[in-house]
């Protein structure tokens, strides 16, 4: 028996600022290749905002492509989240920006934080507010300005990743069959420290984490790389499971964009051809909770997926955290 499907994806839109940063401009500023990048991560330019933008900045300009796609208006909203884990401030959610910025008056905004699998868990809860009846036009944005937060002294991390912004508005489905078919999320809080940015909240207030050089991404990338691989596996299992079908009906997958050689070990899990799974991380870097949706209107608007086309994404993130969804377009 078919799961009922809550809600369907009407519209989906992107931001992402004009400013590059190549691996050539990257030599000069550690000691670091272009080779090096390109071989160990994919990546070949990322996107970096300018000083006067702030991620809510990034999250309206989403947010009002993907409003226009569904032919829906800000006032018609009523929720709107907000995936993030670089926002504004620490108080008050950078939703709250958000919903003021588009004109937004009749929604509740809030931001969740669930790092590079923040969009999928957004989604798992917008599907759910809509299948409740608590939600009918709902707002899920994964944004984040990550070049504000990464150590430039440090090649290990400060080559992976970029600043972007993508959104999309779930709506009630139709009796069509298109929907949100499934979802699966999933933390282990026993490895938070793996990856993090240990200053800036209570623990190490900013004074504290400035001074003890607290106040950016922290990250031991070969132990993340292993618990990414398993549990992008794992994700990509459960979601299949949890939607009823096999790899082989699957249209595209869309993982999330941190490392080509995270994505080719999932793919070649669920024995997946090459040109069924998008890749733009070389365009990008990692841009955590934005990336799957940036990927997801790439995709769309080069018309690799076109409605009624079943989609599967797979994230994993700091926390950890991973997920999957799978939409019917
Ligand atoms: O978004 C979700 C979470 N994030 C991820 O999923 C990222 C997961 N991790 C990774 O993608 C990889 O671990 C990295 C790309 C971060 C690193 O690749 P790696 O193959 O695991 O490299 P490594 O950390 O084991 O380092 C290998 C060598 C080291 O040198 P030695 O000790 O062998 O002499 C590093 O110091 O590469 C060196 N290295 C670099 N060399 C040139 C590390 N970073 C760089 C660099 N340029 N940028």
């Amino acid at each position: 028996m078919p799961n009922k499907i809550n809600s369907m994806m009407l519209g989906t839109g992107t931001a992402v600022p004009e400013k590059t940063l190549t691996n050539f401009d990257l030599e000069k500023m550690v000691d670091t290749s272009d080779q090096w990048i390109q071989e160990r991560t994919g990546i070949q330019v990322r996107h970096v905002v300018d000083d006067k933008i702030q991620n809510s900045d990034l999250c309206a300009e989403a947010a009002n492509k993907a409003l226009a796609e569904s032919g829906l208006s800000a006032a018609d909203v009523d929720t709107i989240i907000v995936a993030t884990v670089t926002g504004d401030v620490t108080f008050p959610s950078t939703a709250c920006y958000v919903q003021d910025k588009i004109g937004a008056i009749n929604a509740t905004a809030f931001d969740i934080q669930a790092a590079c699998s923040g969009f999928i868990f957004g989604l798992d809860i917008a599907d759910s507010l809509i299948g409740l009846g608590k939600g009918k036009n709902v707002l899920v944005i994964g944004c984040e300005v990550l070049t504000r937060i990464v150590d430039w002294e440090d090649r290990s991390t400060c080559v992976l990743f970029g600043d972007a912004a993508g959104a999309a508005v779930l709506v009630p489905a139709d009796n069509s069959g298109r929907g949100v078919l499934a979802t699966f999320t999933k933390t282990d809080g026993r490895l938070a420290h793996l990856l993090c940015m240990p200053g800036g909240g209570t623990k190490y207030p900013a004074d504290v984490a400035i001074a003890e050089n607290l106040n950016n991404i922290k990250m031991k990338g070969p132990e993340v790389f292993k618990a990414a691989v398993k549990a992008m596996g794992d994700a990509a299992t459960h979601i299949l499971e949890n939607a009823g079908v096999t790899a082989d009906d699957i249209d595209l997958l869309i993982p999330h964009q941190a490392n080509k050689r995270i994505i080719d070990a999932t793919a070649k899990k669920m024995k997946l051809p090459a040109e069924k799974v998008y890749i733009n991380l070389q365009n990008y870097g990692n841009t955590s909770a934005a990336s799957i949706p940036v990927a997801l209107t790439e995709a769309k608007e080069k018309g690799l997926v076109k409605a009624g086309d079943l989609v599967v994404m797979v994230a994993f993130g700091g926390g950890f955290t991973w997920g999957s969804a799978a939409i019917r377009l």
